[in-house]
């Protein structure tokens, strides 16, 4: 009966939650909206607003899809805050570092398209379980063939994959290779490899790119709602030792925090 009640509390909680509310009906660009609201939690409501209640439904259906039987992480808001992005960056040349079962690599491909722009998506990872200290993969399968079936069942072209660890010396020439219009990081959350895969990123992203690090909430004023986290240690130590005589924070997103080189 307790649980019963609990969980009935929780799902009012998230029928509420998803309310329109006057403030946010409306489509701010990336610098209004850092302006209209400067704290994180608005920030972060902005988005998960858009997501619920003026998103179109392709965007939706992405989510909807990646969200059941353990094919991803994130949250909805996320796919909205990438919305924005595409849709006033038009990024070409991208890269996301720590891959799982692509939800965020096929919505690079899907917002391209839909979008209507030219898009080069590639993709590190090692294409295994493979975690680290704060993160476990229980799914066993063929990670790489099941990237490509993600992407199939959107109808996307295949994006370029590199099978392997952030920091092998094969994938760090690859990040080298390209002066970057956006990269996420969201591989290794352990400090040392997260400070790594920022220290090589930041090399090779263009001025006015845009470094996108998940995770990285922590030591921050943002407070998560209670189906979230606002990050891990290591990315979160990252972000707060980033130069801002070379990047800028333009947005936050719970704990993904978008930086631009400048
Ligand atoms: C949190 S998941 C990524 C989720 C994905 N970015 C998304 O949005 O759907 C982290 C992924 O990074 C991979 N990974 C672990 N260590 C890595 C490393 N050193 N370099 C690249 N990827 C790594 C993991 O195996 C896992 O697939």
């Amino acid at each position: 009966m307790k649980h019963r009640l609990s969980q009935l509390y929780r799902q009012l909680k998230i029928i509420i939650s998803r309310r329109k509310i006057k403030k946010f009906d409306k489509i701010f660009s990336l610098t209004e909206l850092n302006h209209n609201f400067k704290n994180r939690n608005q920030q972060y409501n902005y988005f998960y607003h858009f997501f619920w209640n003026i998103s179109p439904n392709w965007l939706k259906e992405h989510r909807n899809y990646f969200s059941k039987n353990l094919r991803g992480y994130g949250e909805e808001a996320f796919h909205a805050m990438w919305y924005f992005i595409f849709n006033e960056i038009k990024p070409k040349n991208i890269l996301e570092i720590g891959i799982y079962r692509g939800q965020t690599l096929s919505l690079f491909s899907l917002l391209g398209k839909k979008l209507g722009f030219e898009t080069e998506i590639h993709g590190i990872s090692p294409f295994t379980s493979a975690g680290d200290n704060v993160s476990k993969y229980l799914v066993e399968l063929d990670y790489y063939r099941d990237v490509e079936t993600n992407f199939e069942y959107f109808n996307l072209l295949s994006p370029i994959l590199h099978k392997g660890f952030s920091t092998d010396e094969t994938m760090i020439n690859i990040i080298h290779s390209k002066q970057w219009d956006l990269i996420y990081i969201d591989g290794n959350h352990d400090y040392e490899v997260a400070k790594k895969d920022f220290v090589v990123c930041s090399a090779n992203i263009r001025k006015g790119g845009l470094i996108v690090l998940d995770d990285a909430s922590l030591y921050t004023d943002y407070k998560p709602p209670f189906y979230s986290t606002a990050g891990h240690p290591g990315p979160s130590k990252v972000a707060s030792e980033i130069d801002f005589n070379s990047f800028q924070e333009i947005l936050s997103v719970g704990h993904n925090r978008v930086f631009k080189k400048i």
